[in-house]
């Protein structure tokens, strides 16, 4: 056989080698079934299906069960995906997971009175390791306790990190963050789900996921001047919008493909995520190799090389839908304000930024994060800022970089660049999210003042940067971004106009130049990782915290029918998981359960009184919020169910939408329809989902009714289930409900929850 190929260089015990092999044999058996050409998505969904023989196989339409290689977690997600993971009572996790601190480290571009007047990356860090102590200390302790692999604060972005050290082409990952497809640019399967979904994988459970479309986009052409791999996403969202990409896997493919780095690749893939798409993929070339190599990981190339046949798609693959595009006719993009997929060409952007009377007037560029931080990419950025500096101007504008991990950081420093973009007045900032997703505090700009910024990030929602819904942001390459920060004016055009130097001469800047790779290798910079200890370590959880609660496993169903319990409310209309458990501020109390609890359905309409937060405690006659009166019943012993519209629970897979019913006493939710995932996370709890047989009985049910739930100690998948409802005044109906429940399924309910069922067998 061939050379062993460790999974990563901290995973020396585990082998890729394995994995292909058995990627191998499921392809195998599907191609026999299918009997058609592969799309390179397809090969590698396919070669991790937990049931290559019996799973029925229809883009679109099946539901796929799956067997991925491995798991990435962000610190604020990690946190109850970990938490629940604990409750399992599993001694550590199925497949080689990992948690990356990168999301709670705020940027700061203005001295701060709180931090000595200091700033930038170091006092960042130093100040987030303060305020997230208890969060890292948690996470830290139950890594090395379950075997998750631990990445400290300072240690970079989950999807650089991810890149860097675990992507492998053909490898299937989920993580807990939307911009997991990043790993794409390696040839990976890499998904972004929710907590829930991390949780299962990480206690053995198959992983569930529609058997997506394939959106082929074939690339033609060679990039050129100021043109750069993030024009190409800029452009591919333009056309298909936030939505296009839904339900699909976006695969690239064709000549132009082996003239883009692998990072660039990456940069496309991370993107992807704007457009909705389940992730994107670059089948393996020689540009991956390179990076494999680059990053230490010869045996990894040389392996995939072998396994190559499987790792592009076959010739005559068939996509859902075809999109070309030729690199030599590409225009840089620039996109927004406030939305991704609201393209416009450099040449064209003056003109648009007048007619939409956006400002005109830059007030901030920031470039690096998950996106765009590759050497490649801040050598490009930094060939432009030492045009700059060569003609004695510097960045009429605050400038941010962000290096997406340790080991950029610490390359760029060893070959100059940091000290070019520090002359040209740029401040670098910790190697994390920043502002990139919200982490800004930002003193030059007040809230509500209208103001543009443009960054080479990828999503920029009002508000996402620094909380502000006037700050119009746009998104572009961060060669683009560094110069539109020197000029300090959206209406600038570096293909066309020229800037003032300190001599009074005009100057032009020249497109940028940069090399994929560093010459000199990468610098790893300070060691930032923490290995796995199972065994004797202590989770660190402060009983005294507010945002963290270790998690009591549900308790087992009693083997008895429902009776009576209580409605709390009767919902109208659109409930989505927004409205069962809102973010925003909430979310510091991720990590905590019941405190987070007091958000239960704040946001739901209450059918009786048309109000949002009130509804009638039957006991006491009095109304209050949902979660208080939830957590009365719950005090005096009494179960309670609620009742819904159509669509329940849709929109983000949150988890705590499930957790939080469940911590607080309910047993059933009875709507008129689910929103898929949300029904499956209710299920995982131990909750029963119920749909009304005939959605008219929705107006039989009071909103101070008891209501009984019967057939339980018969329950049998695609047996209805019947719900006998008490009014006030004692008269009672009758009518069925319907239940999705499979007998695996059966047994979560049983047991309490999925985690309690998992834990059971498996300890
Ligand atoms: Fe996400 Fe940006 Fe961090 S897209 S992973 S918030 S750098």
């Amino acid at each position: 056989g061939a050379e062993k190929a460790p999974l990563s260089r901290l995973e020396p015990d585990q082998f890729i080698n394995d994995r292909y092999a058995a990627m191998e044999e499921r392809l195998g058996v599907v191609r026999k079934r299918l009997n058609r050409p592969l799309s390179f998505a397809e090969k590698v969904v396919y070669g991790h299906l937990d049931d290559p023989q019996g799973q029925e196989i229809e883009r679109g339409v099946s539901y796929l069960r799956l067997r991925p290689d491995r798991v990435a977690m962000q610190d604020a997600t990690a946190q109850m995906a970990v938490l629940q993971f604990i409750s399992s009572g599993l001694p550590t996790t199925a497949v080689p997971s990992t948690i990356h601190c990168d999301h709670l480290i705020e940027g700061t571009t203005a001295p701060q009175e709180d931090r000595d007047n200091s700033f930038g990356g170091q006092a960042d860090l130093a100040h987030a390791i303060k305020t997230n102590k208890e969060v890292y200390d948690f996470l830290s302790s139950a890594g090395a306790k379950y075997g998750i692999g631990f990445w400290k604060p300072g240690s970079g972005i989950i999807h650089q990190i991810v890149l860097e050290n675990y992507a492998f082409p053909g490898g299937m990952m989920i993580g807990t963050d939307s911009h997991t497809p990043n790993a794409g640019g390696l040839g990976m399967c890499a998904v972004g789900v929710g907590g829930a979904d991390a949780v299962d994988v990480m206690a053995g459970l198959p992983w569930e996921l529609k058997a997506p479309k394939v959106i082929g986009v074939k690339l033609t052409g060679k990039l050129s001047k100021w043109n750069s791999p993030k024009d190409i996403i800029c452009k591919v969202a333009g056309i298909l919008t936030v939505k296009g990409g839904t339900g699909a896997i976006v695969e690239y493919y064709g000549p132009g493909v082996d003239n883009i780095s692998c990072t660039g690749m990456g940069t496309i893939c991370n993107m992807g995520a704007e457009i909705g798409a389940t992730t994107s993929m670059f089948p393996f070339n020689k540009r991956q190799y390179d990076y494999l190599v680059a990053t230490g990981r010869e045996p990894i190339a040389k392996l995939a090389d072998a396994f190559r046949e499987n790792l592009r798609a076959d010739e005559g693959a068939e996509y859902d839908q075809t999109i070309e595009l030729n690199l030599s006719e590409l225009e840089p993009q620039i996109n927004g304000p406030f939305t991704p997929d609201l393209a416009h060409t450099l040449s064209e952007f003056a003109e648009a930024l007048k007619t939409n009377k956006w400002p005109t007037e830059l007030k901030a560029g920031l470039i690096g994060s998950c996106t765009n931080s590759s050497y490649e990419d801040m050598q490009r950025a930094a060939s432009v800022a030492r045009q700059a500096l060569d003609a004695g101007i510097k960045a009429k504008v605050p400038f941010t970089i962000t290096p997406g991990s340790e080991q950029i950081r610490a390359t760029i420093e060893r070959d100059g660049l940091i000290d070019i973009f520090n002359k040209v007045g740029g401040t670098v900032l910790a190697n994390a999210c920043g502002p990139c997703i919200g982490q800004w505090k930002r003193t030059e700009i007040k809230k509500g003042e209208a103001n543009s910024i443009i960054t080479s990030y990828n999503r920029n929602f009002a508000a996402r940067n620094d909380g502000n819904p006037a700050t119009h942001a746009f998104v572009t390459s961060p060669e683009l971004v560094t110069a539109f920060a020197i000029a300090g004016d959206l209406t600038f055009n570096p293909e066309k106009d020229t800037l003032v130097g300190a001599d009074g001469k005009e100057i032009k800047l020249q497109p940028p130049t940069g090399d994929e790779l560093p010459a000199k290798g990468f610098d790893a910079g300070v060691e930032t990782y923490q290995a796995p200890a199972p065994g004797q370590v202590e989770v660190k959880v402060d009983p005294n915290s507010s945002r963290l609660q270790l998690l009591e496993p549900f308790k087992p169903w009693d083997g008895k029918d429902v009776e009576d319990a209580l409605v709390l409310i009767k919902v109208k209309g659109k409930c989505t998981t927004d409205h069962i458990s809102m973010a925003g501020p909430w979310l510091k109390f991720r990590g905590h359960l019941d405190n987070i609890s007091n958000n239960m359905l704040i946001g739901a309409l209450n059918s009786e009184n048309e109000q949002v937060n009130s509804v009638k405690n039957q006991i006491t006659g009095e109304y209050g919020p949902v979660p208080a009166v939830a957590r009365d019943y719950k005090a005096r012993g009494l179960e309670w169910v609620v009742v819904g519209d159509e669509n329940y629970g849709e929109g983000s897979s949150r988890e705590h939408a499930a957790l939080e019913p469940r911590h607080l006493g309910a047993r059933a939710v009875l709507v008129k329809s689910f929103a898929r995932i949300h029904e499956t996370n209710l299920k995982k709890q131990g909750l029963l989902p119920l749909t009304f047989a005939n959605p008219a009985d929705y107006d039989k049910v009071g909103p101070f009714d008891k209501i009984s739930i019967k057939g339980l100690t018969d329950f049998q998948p695609g047996k209805p289930l019947t719900v006998v409802g008490k009014k006030p005044d004692g008269e009672t109906y009758e009518f069925p409900v319907n239940q999705t429940f499979n007998d695996n399924q059966i047994e979560w309910f049983k047991a309490g929850s999925a985690l309690n069922a998992m834990g059971k067998d498996k300890k």
